[in-house]
């Protein structure tokens, strides 16, 4: 039972049958704690939504969560649009629906990955899901028995690494360097964890702007990671959300454009339209689709019908390559004001990556920092950002942070980074 100040009475005091009902939930609490499962330890709140509520007080400035900046969507005709689905088709739009998602949206959603460079796409072989988060929820509860291995990035996106520990799996990681992960440490991985006689089942891979470093996979490794996955037996979960939110540089095509066998693609809305909705997919080699399949069934029932719908209108009444295109814009000119207060403010001993798309910069202090501390400072400098410690399945401090321009104003960033500066010189200053 929460306290509100409704609850005290006029002395400040708690009445006698509050009391009781604290002390009632309290005991329930305990008694109910014996009945969880070993895997409810494991799951945890990530440090993203840790900072969540501090980020939205007034007068800070949140360099801290990886939202997309929707003031750009046309919010009056995507109403206008909702509203128009629910008057014509509401039995369909707030019905059940099929388990894999709509033919029309599958048929879509096939476009958008042509857009990517995967031209062989069928639409029987995407399954829709509440965003790419459950897409690699539904693969680690398919693949991974607890104990298996399961083979990261390291520094890899904090929500993947929470379903992972969640499902009980032994996340291993590999390293990356500022062109990605470095095939021979992955190879030479794989045989260790091998020759140990680990069960590895996949590669979790962000291959364009990793989040939380920025850092794409080079073209010329791509293929050579497909192959050592492949000669090992072991599937690719490759996630994809920020791959058409590149503003420099050349655009790579994904692992799955010439591996379908081997790879498991995800795919997501929420970057490119609107998290909101929670629209995104898997495109699963057809010898898995079924078992994929069924396995997401059994969590969603069936994507939600009504967003479906208003995605499917969105990706044939709107210019939703346009907006790709103004959100790129957007997001190149926030990503060139972080970078220039970087190089104005940092202290020395810090330095960062210069990330080609995508949503976040990844600073690096000298050894010896550990940034997680500094997360309260910062806060009291008013700014907020996350700690690199996040990002990697070990407890070992971290001496990175990973800072978020797409949700900011460019003044905004400068000013965050203009407050973030003393923090971290201060740090460096004391090792
Ligand atoms: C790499 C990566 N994968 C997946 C997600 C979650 O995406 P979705 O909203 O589609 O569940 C995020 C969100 O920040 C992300 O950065």
């Amino acid at each position: 039972m929460g306290v509100s100040h409704e609850t005290l009475d006029a002395a400040g005091t708690l009445p006698a049958e509050a009391i009781d009902a604290i002390e009632r939930a309290a005991t329930s609490a305990h008694r109910h704690e014996d009945l969880f499962s070993e895997r409810a330890a494991n799951i945890r709140q990530s440090a993203v939504r840790d900072v969540f509520d501090i980020s939205m007080r007034p007068g800070l400035v949140s360099l801290a969560g990886g939202s997309p900046y929707l003031q750009s969507l046309p919010l009056d005709r995507l109403s206008a649009t909702a509203a128009k689905i629910i008057a014509e088709d509401g039995l369909t739009a707030l019905q059940y629906g099929a388990g894999q998602g709509t033919e029309e949206l599958r048929t879509q959603i096939c476009e958008v990955m042509a857009a990517e460079g995967i031209l062989d796409a069928r639409p029987q072989n995407v399954v829709i899901t509440a965003g790419s988060q459950s897409a690699q929820d539904v693969a680690t509860k398919l693949f991974c028995n607890p104990g298996d291995v399961v083979l990261v990035e390291d520094p890899t996106y904090v929500g993947a690494l929470n379903t992972f520990e969640a499902y009980q799996v032994q996340v291993e990681t590999v390293d990356m360097d500022e062109s990605g992960l470095v095939p021979e440490l992955l190879e030479a991985r794989i045989a260790a964890l091998q020759l140990a006689g680990k069960n590895i089942k996949f590669l979790y891979t962000i291959p364009n702007f990793n989040n939380p470093s920025g850092i794409t996979l080079a073209k010329e490794r791509r293929q050579q990671v497909v192959d050592i996955c492949r000669t090992a037996n072991i599937l690719i979960l490759e996630d994809n959300p920020y791959g058409l939110l590149r503003y420099s540089g050349e655009h790579l095509v994904p692992l799955r454009a010439d591996n379908p066998g081997d790879v498991i693609y995800m795919g997501s809305f929420s970057k490119i339209f609107a998290p909101g909705l929670r629209i995104g997919w898997a495109l699963v080699p057809e010898h898995l689709q079924r078992r994929y399949y069924l396995a997401a069934e059994s969590v969603t029932l069936c994507p939600p019908a009504l967003n479906q719908m208003l995605v499917s209108a969105y990706l044939r009444e709107y210019d939703w390559r346009g907006q790709i295109e103004t959100y790129r814009g957007l997001y190149a000119e926030r990503c060139t004001a972080m970078l220039a207060a970087l190089q104005e403010h940092m202290p020395a001993g810090a330095t960062w990556t210069s990330p080609e798309g995508g949503f976040f910069v990844w600073v690096t202090l000298p050894e010896g920092v550990d940034t997680y501390p500094l997360l309260h400072k910062a806060i009291d400098a008013g700014v907020v950002f996350i700690p690199g410690a996040a990002f990697t399945p070990s407890d070992e401090p971290s001496n990175k942070l990973r800072l978020a321009f797409s949700a900011v104003p460019p003044e905004a960033i400068a000013e965050g980074v203009r407050r973030l500066a003393p923090v971290l010189r201060e740090a460096i200053a004391a090792l």
